[in-house]
């Protein structure tokens, strides 16, 4: 695991920016930075970055009620893929998410998304459904869960 040096921290409004170039960078069809400030200040939310020299490279923004756990976002810059990155903040998403009680986790991935499907397949995500028309331009998701 090359994540050595790499800082994971609870994000800011100040990191905003930053996650947000980020975003429209990984993403056809990016969140507005509005959705992000927003995310950051509302309770019951779990929103990590990962920051290498002082720059972030990655970030996961989930929400839990309850026993369910709903990853939002995560994204790792191209250029530092492959390097457990993704693992190593879904796993502090689950470490978290036990210690709330939390049973479930799910998410939702472009039904293209072939790469990301494969990744949450190793973290042991089952697909559960599809969800047609989903996202904006009109692409279905694959729904995915994994129990706790
Ligand atoms: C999906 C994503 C978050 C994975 O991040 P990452 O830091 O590269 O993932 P990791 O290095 O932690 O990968 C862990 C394992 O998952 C699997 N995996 C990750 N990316 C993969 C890919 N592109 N193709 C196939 N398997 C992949 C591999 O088994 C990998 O282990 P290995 O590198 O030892 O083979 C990243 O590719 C990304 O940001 N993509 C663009 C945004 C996106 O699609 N986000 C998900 C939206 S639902």
């Amino acid at each position: 695991m090359i994540t050595e040096g790499i800082i994971f921290e609870r994000a800011a409004m100040s990191d905003i920016a930053a996650v947000h170039a980020l975003e429209q960078r990984c993403f056809p069809a990016p969140w507005r930075r509005e959705f992000f400030e927003s995310e950051v200040i509302t309770p019951g939310r779990f929103n990590l970055v990962a920051r290498r020299e002082g720059v972030i490279i990655a970030y996961l923004f989930a929400a839990w009620i309850v026993d369910e756990m709903h990853i939002n976002k995560i994204a790792v810059d191209a250029g530092a893929r492959r390097q457990g990155i993704a693992l190593a903040l879904m796993e502090r998403c689950t470490a978290f998410a036990v210690e709330q009680g939390v049973t479930s986790i799910w998410l939702e991935v472009r039904q293209s998304n072939e790469e990301a499907q494969q990744f949450y397949h190793v973290l042991n995500f089952e697909p559960e459904y599809i969800r047609k028309g989903y996202y904006p331009d009109g692409e279905a998701a694959v729904v995915m869960t994994r129990d706790l």
